[in-house]
């Protein structure tokens, strides 16, 4: 199964009541295993939580903290980019040069990388004079 598979099949189990709005994504680790996740949303509105959010909660619960490549999957016109903060959780497990494929629905694809998507991220280097 490739990763845009995994990404498809699981935003067909997305939680999405409110926004009506389903997102699939799927992460490779450093291992090769594929970990998906979908948007699960709550009717308090904050509490929703985001595919991508979801695909490395999987990764990390299964003992993986490096991935490899990205894929994210919606039904937008355009194909459908993480939001800000989950750009934020995707940089923390993967590179600046790490693919990610973004898609539609319908069959367009675009791809980039974390770096492309979080240039001038918060890192751990911002934090070296810590005690
Ligand atoms: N959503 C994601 O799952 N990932 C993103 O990066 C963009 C937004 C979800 C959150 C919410 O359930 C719905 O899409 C509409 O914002």
């Amino acid at each position: 199964m490739t990763l845009l598979d995994a990404a498809r099949a699981v935003r067909e189990m997305a939680y999405a009541p409110y926004s009506r709005f389903k997102v699939g994504a799927a992460v490779r680790g450093a291992s090769g295993r594929i970990y998906s996740g979908c948007n699960v949303e709550n009717v308090a509105y904050p509490e929703g939580t985001c595919a991508e959010a979801g695909a490395i909660a999987a990764m990390v619960a299964a003992g993986e903290t490096e991935l490899v490549e990205v894929c994210v999957i919606g039904s937008s016109p355009t194909p459908t980019p993480p939001c800000g903060g989950c750009r934020q959780k995707l940089a923390e497990f993967g590179r600046t040069d790490t693919p990610v494929l973004l898609a539609t629905t319908d069959g367009k694809t675009l791809a980039t990388t974390i770096g492309e998507l979080l240039p001038g991220r918060f890192g751990l280097d911002h934090m070296a004079d810590r005690p």
